[in-house]
């Protein structure tokens, strides 16, 4: 890879993968790797999934792309799917390529609906890469620090009073960009009566909620997406990465009152890939397959399992902080604080014995996250190999 410019901030690990299939990543040597990152959470079915595969290839044949004033039914087929799975009927989409551009629509919505100056998210919440979403500083940016909720006794009796709220300045928020677990991957999820109180403060002065679920989505937190664990029901839902289960599209969607006020404001977006036709066949076949094969309700449940296994092999580990996750979202973080050994360690360890699971540089962090159609086997032999990484640190 003389000539590319890599992800910058992440190591170029395997150089030379030809094929996947499924749970596996395949060298050219022929050497096979069980792909427990789904590459990156974008591939919630695994690799070249053969139905979503088909109707891509026919849809290629079709038509790939339509432009700004021209459509194509397959656009309203997975506009009405994605409305239907967000709770928000009655409403639109937008379909964009990339989970920063699908952010940063939504924050652009909001600060056009709104006519507020700031919009708030949690301080350690990721919301993409470019755009003003990107950069969450200055002043239109409130970033709301919630590590005393971690520490708190009765975190199921949280009140509006508790200082944690106490220096928002609502009159000036327009919106909450909530980001219900990655926390610039390290798998935290915010206790619900906290997002819930939070939630009603910021719709009581006339603000909105998106949820940013490009890595929560599509079933991976064992529910559709990560905002029902919540119970609450966010005006905008943004989802990227697994939407396309490797194809690059993401999307938008917006309630009618977002709809509404858009309407009556002058807000303009456009994009060369805006709506295609083929990222939208992409999105529609992903949606039926994790209905028609139960893979929301299997996240759940495998993961409920596999949280269990870990935190019984991680229990006999000083070193090991806590195993957290919800649905097949999973996180080991190791101890001392701040001290990336370990994970950098036993990340080795394990790609020694064909396994990828996911590791940030600079984290004491590893993720856990296999497709949602995963053998069972696969993850016997991922938990037997663990389990004998950990004991050889
Ligand atoms: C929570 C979250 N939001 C947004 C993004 C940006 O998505 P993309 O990399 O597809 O632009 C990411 C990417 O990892 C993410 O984790």
């Amino acid at each position: 890879m003389e000539h590319v410019l890599w992800s910058i901030g992440h190591d170029l690990i395997i150089e030379n993968i030809v094929k996947a299939q499924g749970c596996y990543l395949y060298d050219s040597g022929g050497r096979r790797y069980v792909d427990f990152e789904s590459g990156v959470w974008c591939t919630p079915l695994g690799h070249s999934h053969p139905r979503v595969n088909r109707v891509v290839k026919a849809q290629v044949d079709h038509i790939s792309h339509t432009g700004y004033c021209y459509a194509h039914p397959a656009t309203e087929e997975a506009a009405k799917e994605i409305l239907e799975i967000t709770g928000l009927p009655g409403g639109k989409c937008v379909f964009l390529s990339s989970g920063s551009e699908a952010v940063e629509f939504g924050v652009q919505v909001l600060r056009k609906i709104s006519g507020k100056p700031r919009l708030l998210t949690l301080v350690d919440s990721f919301l993409g890469s470019y755009g003003s979403a990107g950069k969450k500083r200055g002043e239109e940016w409130h970033l709301l620090d919630w590590s005393l909720c971690s520490t708190c006794s009765r975190p199921d009796k949280c009140t509006p009073q508790c200082r944690v709220f106490g220096d928002i300045p609502c009159e000036e928020i327009g919106g909450f960009v909530f980001e219900p677990g990655n926390s610039s991957g390290q798998v935290r999820f915010p206790p619900v009566a906290f997002i819930k109180n939070l939630v009603h403060l910021i719709s009581k002065n006339n603000g909105f909620v998106q949820a940013n679920e490009i890595t929560t989505g599509m079933g991976r937190t064992g529910e559709w997406f990560g905002f029902q664990h919540y119970s609450i029901q966010p005006d905008i839902v943004s989802m990227g990465k697994g939407l396309g289960n490797g194809y690059p599209v993401s999307s938008i969607a917006m309630s009618p009152g977002i709809i509404d006020r858009l309407n009556e404001s002058s807000f303009y977006y456009s994009q060369s890939h805006i709506n295609d036709p083929l990222g939208c066949s992409a999105a529609r076949a992903v949606i039926q397959v994790l209905k028609e094969d139960n893979l929301v309700e299997r996240s759940k449940r495998l993961g409920e399992i596999l949280i269990k296994r870990l935190t019984e092999i991680c229990g006999n580990h000083d070193f090991i902080k806590e195993v957290r996750g919800r649905g097949l979202m999973i996180a080991i973080e190791f101890l001392p604080e701040h001290d990336t050994v370990p994970a950098a360690q036993i990340y080795r360890a394990m790609l020694n014995r064909g396994f990828i699971i996911a590791r940030r540089p600079g984290r004491n962090t590893l993720r856990v996250d296999p497709p949602l159609n995963v053998d069972e086997n696969d993850i016997e032999e991922f938990l037997y190999n663990f389990n004998q990484v950990l004991h050889g640190i």
